[in-house]
């Protein structure tokens, strides 16, 4: 009996393995990636109609099971609203980005820095940022955050708006390993390429996607730069294009 259950718990961890292989991850622009993972759809940071960049993509086809939020600001949340309404997703963020949704008549789930809470699809980490957070209009939108989501031996790291901060030395000791990690490479409002390598030493991760670049003229970056700089220190910066998908 134990050794059937054995097995059993063998090929359960078997297909959850196969399941986790899938991590596809495709860029929506400026800070939002749709992301596969263990078998749901997280949105991150949903802000595409605002994004000229962006034009392209039909935010009506968006299919999502959760909506993860960074922080208030509106380069953040922008179409959050209407994505979780057409997909009857749960909103994660910070407790106060939670409420105010909620008073929308949407669902969600509050968190807040250093808790960690197992949803179906693996074990969602707020960690700290260094970054401002009001709502659109004006609400108190609590403190700026980013997400670390594991599970099923994979994981990865979106960092939302944030400076470089030695707190990011604490996810690898709190943390899996890392896949990849999403950093924002824009400089003026959040750290720019040169502290983003920084960061990716400090979180002991080599494969990091760009983000919170080129959407306003105070963050447009040379990209080739950028890349190059990375390589330089043996590591992989991925710029992607924006509506295409990568599996990690
Ligand atoms: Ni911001
Ligand atoms: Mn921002």
């Amino acid at each position: 009996r134990k050794l059937q259950r054995r097995g059993e718990d063998n090929f359960v961890n078997f297909i959850r393995k196969i399941i986790a292989l899938k991590m596809k991850v495709t860029y929506l622009g400026h800070s939002c990636f749709l992301i596969f993972f263990n078998g749901k759809k997280l949105l991150i940071d949903p802000f595409i109609t605002g994004n000229e960049l962006a034009k392209n993509i039909d935010i009506s086809s968006i299919k999502c099971d959760f909506i993860l939020i960074t922080h208030g600001h509106q380069d953040h949340l922008l179409d959050a609203e209407l994505i979780a309404n057409n997909n009857n997703a749960t909103i994660i963020s910070n407790y106060e980005i939670v409420s105010w949704f909620q008073t929308k008549g949407l669902n969600g789930h509050g968190m807040n820095h250093g808790g960690k809470f197992n949803f179906d699809f693996g074990t969602v980490k707020f960690v700290s940022a260094i970054h401002s957070s009001v709502l659109p209009d004006g609400s108190y939108g609590g403190n700026s955050g980013g997400f670390v989501v594991y599970g099923n031996n994979k994981s990865f790291y979106h960092a939302g708006d944030t400076a470089l901060t030695y707190d990011m030395k604490l996810i690898p000791k709190l943390c899996p390993k890392l896949d990849f990690a999403i950093l924002p490479i824009g400089d003026n409002f959040t750290m720019g390429v040169d502290e983003a390598l920084m960061a990716s030493n400090f979180i002991k991760c080599k494969k990091i996607i760009g983000c919170h670049f080129n959407t306003f003229p105070p963050i447009k970056i040379n990209v080739s730069s950028a890349v190059k700089k990375f390589s330089f220190d043996k590591k992989k910066l991925i710029i992607p294009r924006i509506g295409s998908s990568l599996d990690l």
